[in-house]
């Protein structure tokens, strides 16, 4: 993927697959598939450390887990997240900071929210960084909203979705993550925007879906409504672990073939 390819993809009606991806081991995996792009999401800090949101996560976190990811991608179009308002401590530190998520690896940078941010949105864009937005039930905004919780039910709360998806498109994002919105709702912006909906929640008429790596590998012991779990990962890796601790403790393992003469 380039970010020409992301327009050519909304024009001719075709989707976009995106994963998140947080280390190298993993990246190798995905770079075996035609999966199109990678997102280093700060959910990095719940999903690979355990935190309760994903305001735990620092720049040092996603530079750590952007370099990781970008020596296994072999080459797939990576996005990695700007983290909880490191864009808001100012113009430097914004630039400082996509700058850095760039020289990682990543090839474009995400940031949650519209209002507040649309100018340096631009200013990135104008300095080469492909910025892609995110709208919804940003998951940064948590305090804010109270908890994980599905926005854009009421009217008013949609048409604010929608105006903050077309301010974000004018200020310059090739694309935009919808999160967490009725499916409705996730039709209209996709409808009304010439850039692509990344959905994640968001409904099957998005330009294209993201899911949690560990989400749809069945890592997650309670998955949100709108995930699937496409493979069952985790119970493979316990199965994998008892067998193991099983045979060094009937002392099967390992083996003369194991062993060095
Ligand atoms: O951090 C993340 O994984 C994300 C996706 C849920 C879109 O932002």
């Amino acid at each position: 993927m380039t970010l020409p390819d992301f327009r050519r993809r909304k024009a001719g009606n075709q989707r976009i697959s995106f994963v998140t991806c947080y280390d190298c081991a993993f990246a190798r995996l995905v770079a075996q598939t035609d999966l199109d792009c990678i997102l280093v999401g700060d959910s990095v800090a719940m999903v690979v450390h355990g935190h309760p949101s994903t305001l735990a996560a620092d720049l040092p976190m996603m530079l750590f887990h952007t370099e990781s990811v970008a020596r296994g991608a072999g080459g797939k179009f990576i996005v990695g997240d700007m983290p909880f308002l490191e864009h808001r401590k100012g113009q430097s530190e914004a630039v400082s900071a996509a700058q850095a998520l760039l020289r990682a690896g990543a090839q474009a940078i995400k940031l949650e929210g519209a209002a507040g941010n649309l100018e340096i949105i631009q200013s990135l864009v104008e300095g080469g960084v492909p910025v892609m937005g995110h709208v919804g039930l940003t998951p940064q905004f948590i305090h804010a909203f109270g908890g994980f919780k599905v926005q854009g039910r009421e009217d008013a709360a949609a048409e604010r979705i929608l105006a903050d998806a077309k301010a974000l498109e004018a200020s310059g994002v090739f694309s935009i993550v919808l999160e967490g919105i009725p499916a409705t709702l996730g039709k209209r912006i996709t409808d009304a925007l010439s850039i692509p909906t990344i959905g994640i929640g968001a409904g099957p008429d998005c330009d294209g879906q993201v899911l949690v790596l560990h989400d749809l590998l069945g890592f997650t012991e309670k998955p949100p409504k709108f995930a699937r779990a496409f493979g069952e990962v985790a119970s493979a890796s316990v199965t994998a672990l008892r067998a193991y601790d099983e045979a060094v403790k009937t002392n099967t393992f390992p083996t003369e073939k194991e062993s060095y003469a």
